[in-house]
């Protein structure tokens, strides 16, 4: 089987990563009319790419062409040192679903953070996506929190 790595976002993938982050949104229904202002996928990018900025990429690889992302934050916490970590985003290309490849991704966020000396993560997923559920049961414990979200004008 090809081989799947697991590596650092880089400036050279910036097509590669921008199509996959468009079918990432248009998963949550960002696309077309509602698809995310170049503006902030500019921004995202830039951020994503900027040592100054705790927000950090991941990609998966096969053949030279990516096959999935993760985007994860790393935020102060004031019930600890250590920053926690919030893992944003994952995403496998539907052709690539079922090889592993959003295990290894969260793993590899795993991985960042103990580089870091982080030592919690956590992420969101909608109660009704029972394919990241299946993932996610298997690597991490479900808190049972809801997420609220307050309309400000
Ligand atoms: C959730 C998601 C990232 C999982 O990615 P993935 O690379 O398929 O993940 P894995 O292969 O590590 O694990 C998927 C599980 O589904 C099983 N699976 C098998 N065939 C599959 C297929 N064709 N498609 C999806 N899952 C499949 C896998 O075997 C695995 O379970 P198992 O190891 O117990 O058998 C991917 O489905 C996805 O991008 N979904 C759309 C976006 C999304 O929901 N993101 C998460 C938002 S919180």
């Amino acid at each position: 089987m090809t081989e799947i790595s697991i590596r650092s976002l880089r400036s050279a993938d910036r097509e590669n990563w921008q199509d996959l982050w468009a079918q990432y949104n248009a998963f949550y229904g960002r696309e077309g009319d509602t698809a995310l202002p170049a503006e902030i996928v500019d921004t995202s990018w830039n951020r994503l790419l900027d040592d100054n900025v705790p927000v950090h990429g991941l990609v998966a690889e096969r053949e030279n062409t990516l096959i999935g992302l993760t985007h994860f934050v790393f935020h102060p916490s004031l019930i600890r040192i250590a920053d926690t970590c919030y893992m944003q985003d994952l995403f496998t290309l539907k052709a690539a679903r079922g090889l592993g490849v959003g295990q290894r991704l969260i793993a590899a966020v795993g991985d960042a953070c103990v580089a870091r000396g982080v030592q919690d993560i956590y992420w969101h997923t909608h109660s009704s996506n029972e394919t990241a559920r299946a993932l996610y049961d298997r690597v991490a414990q479900n808190t049972d929190f809801l997420v609220y979200r307050p309309q400000l004008d």
